[in-house]
């Protein structure tokens, strides 16, 4: 198999829809051998059979999960090259609406998902002496994100984080960056603007260039992440928002 992740193996959370999925397929046509994991089996299996790729029932927030998906995939492929952090959840609620019982469940997946990922993959590609971790962070990552407190807070987590283990990794040949995407066409983006459209134009009016991402448009900057190609790019930020944060 040719192409820009031939004989990588790569793990993709949250890979039974949304972005993870077409990430998992824009990787498997590169060549990669995929394994996508999930809370949801059936659609992930379902996902996993039209790309041709593997599938693991996982929940991120959970160390024995990790730690078997990572066990397997390694066993299987003998290395693990490339760990995409992409699960997430998202809560529509203000700082004075956050219960502290809201704010640990959005955590325990969102930011000790990432870390447990980060933790357990990180010893098989210091083996190896490489290795690609690509963290999802957000827009919301970079500013504020007024209505979403817990969620903002987690996607700055994930960019500190991924800052840390950058440095700390690096002298294994370990990189790891993060993904700031905007509005992303997904199911998720439903659940920011409650499926409102009169909210989702208002957003998009904050958009310099005048739509909604297509979660290819964020896959190809995690391919570049995944690939060779940006093997001197560690510890850093790669925005793909159209343009957003620039304004
Ligand atoms: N959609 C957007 O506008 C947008 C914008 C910026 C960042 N993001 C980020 O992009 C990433 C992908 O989101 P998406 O838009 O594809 O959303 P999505 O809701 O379609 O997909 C998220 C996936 O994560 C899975 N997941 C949730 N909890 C899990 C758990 N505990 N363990 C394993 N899997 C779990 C879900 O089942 C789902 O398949 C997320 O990190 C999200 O925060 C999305």
């Amino acid at each position: 198999m040719t192409g820009r992740l031939a004989g990588k193996v790569v793990i993709i959370t949250g890979g039974a829809r949304g972005q993870g999925a077409v990430e998992g397929e824009l990787f498997a046509s590169e060549g990669a051998e995929v394994v996508l994991t999930d809370v949801l089996e059936d659609e992930g299996r379902a996902a996993a059979a039209a790309i041709g790729c593997g599938f693991m029932a996982q929940d991120v927030s959970l160390a024995e999960d990790w730690q078997r998906v990572v066990d397997d995939v390694d066993a299987r492929f003998g290395r693990i090259d490339v760990l995409v952090n992409n699960a997430a959840i998202f809560q529509r609620r203000k700082l004075a609406d956050t219960t502290p019982e809201d704010f640990e469940r959005l955590f325990a997946i969102n930011v000790r998902g990432v870390f447990l990922g980060m933790k357990t993959v990180a010893p098989v590609m210091q083996r190896a002496g490489s290795g690609s971790i690509i963290n999802i962070s957000s827009l919301a990552g970079l500013v504020a994100a007024p209505g979403a407190f817990a969620y903002g807070a987690s996607k700055w987590a994930v960019r500190g984080m991924t800052k840390t283990a950058a440095v700390e990794l690096a002298k294994y040949g370990v990189r790891c960056n993060s993904i700031h995407p905007g509005m992303i066409e997904t199911d998720m983006l439903d659940q920011v603007t409650l499926g409102d459209d009169g909210r989702r134009q208002r957003m998009l009016a904050s958009v310099p260039l005048g739509r909604v991402a297509e979660p290819l448009d964020i896959a190809r900057m995690a391919l570049f992440l995944a690939s060779d190609d940006s093997r001197y790019a560690t510890g850093a930020e790669f925005v793909v928002d159209g343009g957003s944060h620039a304004l």
